[in-house]
């Protein structure tokens, strides 16, 4: 087990990356660059290491979330690692009956949906991910100057998994429970919001550099709604780990109109898809909040002239900004050809090289 000590020497080393600066809106040697879903289907390397492994069961082991985690490092030249799990494992770690079907997510047994279902929802102890503890130490050990980005899922989007019992395009049980029962729907994000905070804590304690909210789906929602019923759990997130030092970035897909609340949430970078370009996302968020995104994950299966031309575009869009990280507009596909990946890095390098 690394020592505190350890753990803040990995954060030191790290402190100085281009990752890191880029969140303090410092000058950067060149705009750094990671994926989300960096480790994952897309990687021979991954789907090697996972065989026989069911995806809950890779993420409780140390050993194996230490490969995984570093694969897309030594392979793509990524600026920053993220901690390989899944938004749905603190609420494993509390007991919930839930599991990752693959191919289609999170499935949870007993949706979450009357006053009686919310005693599923007790606090998180770091005791509960002692893997996760394990597994960042021996990462921040291995990763040296590069930042390990530590993760939770947001209280809206955990939320409509365990309202809706899994994925779902419209989320009507989680807006039937938010529009219906103001009051159960304020508890029950007040204690995801509690959960998460929880365990971004150990994340950051473990040694992470960085840590990133998934609100993925709150797209779902207009402003106003996200305003009143989901903003106030988002925030108590953001408060909670503001005074341990790391960037916290925001991200979720479709925000075009809630690009300002979220910064407004408490976010130091605000994570864009590719719908809106980043001066637009800059003009909605407005100063002092750095900004990440925005190439369309679908273009990485287009000729590399045309990856190129779209690269160059966002890196237009994010020449007068103080604070871009390059990053897709959401996850990398499963079926991406890792050299494109691998490519667009070095080109993003390239480009921004000062
Ligand atoms: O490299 C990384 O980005 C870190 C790993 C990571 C995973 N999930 C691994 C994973 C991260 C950051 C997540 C977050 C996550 N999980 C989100 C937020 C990000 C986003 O995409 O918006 C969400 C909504 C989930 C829920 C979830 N878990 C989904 C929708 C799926 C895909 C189901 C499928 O099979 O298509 C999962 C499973 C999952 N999480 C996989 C991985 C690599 C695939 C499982 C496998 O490889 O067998």
């Amino acid at each position: 087990q690394p020592t505190s000590q350890q753990q803040q020497t990995g954060r030191t080393a790290a402190y100085d990356s281009a990752f890191l600066r880029a969140c303090r809106r410092e000058p950067v040697p060149h705009t750094p660059v990671w994926f989300m879903r960096q480790a994952g289907r897309s990687l021979p390397e991954y789907r090697k290491v996972r065989e026989g492994t069911a995806m809950l069961d890779s993420c409780m082991r140390p050993d194996l979330v230490t490969e995984i985690t570093l694969q897309p490092v030594r392979r793509h030249g990524v600026d920053a690692a993220i901690f390989f799990s899944d938004i749905v494992v603190p609420l494993k770690a509390i007991g919930i009956d839930l599991d990752i079907k693959p191919g289609v997510g999170p499935v949870i047994e007993r949706p979450i949906r009357s006053r009686a279902d919310l005693d599923q929802l007790r606090p998180l102890t770091p005791d509960d991910v002692k893997y996760v503890t394990e597994a960042m130490g021996m990462l921040v050990g291995e990763l040296g100057s590069t930042p390990l980005i530590g993760f939770a899922g947001a209280p809206f989007t955990l939320a409509s998994y365990l309202v809706e019992g899994g994925p779902s395009r419209n989320h009507e049980h989680t807006k039937a429970l938010m529009y219906g029962d103001p009051e159960l729907w304020a508890e029950l994000l007040d204690r995801l919001a509690d959960i998460t905070a929880a365990f971004l804590t150990v994340q950051i304690e473990a040694g992470a550099s960085a840590v990133q909210l998934f609100d993925s789906w709150v797209g779902a929602l207009a402003p106003a709604d996200y305003r009143r019923s989901v903003m106030p759990a988002s925030v108590k997130v953001f408060d909670a780990v503001a005074g341990l030092g790391v960037p916290r970035i925001h991200f979720g897909v479709g925000t075009g109109e809630l690009l300002p609340l979220l910064g407004e949430a408490g976010a130091d970078v605000v994570g864009v898809d590719w719908r809106v370009p980043l001066d637009e996302a800059h003009r909605r968020v407005g100063p002092g909040t750095a900004l990440q995104g925005n190439l369309d994950p679908a273009v990485l299966f287009a000729p590399r002239a045309a990856v190129e031309a779209a690269t160059d575009e966002v890196l237009e869009a994010a020449r007068g900004l103080d604070g871009h990280i390059f990053n897709l507009g959401h996850g990398v596909l499963p079926d991406t050809d890792p050299e494109a990946l691998t490519r667009l890095v070095a080109y993003v390098h390239e480009r921004t090289q000062r």
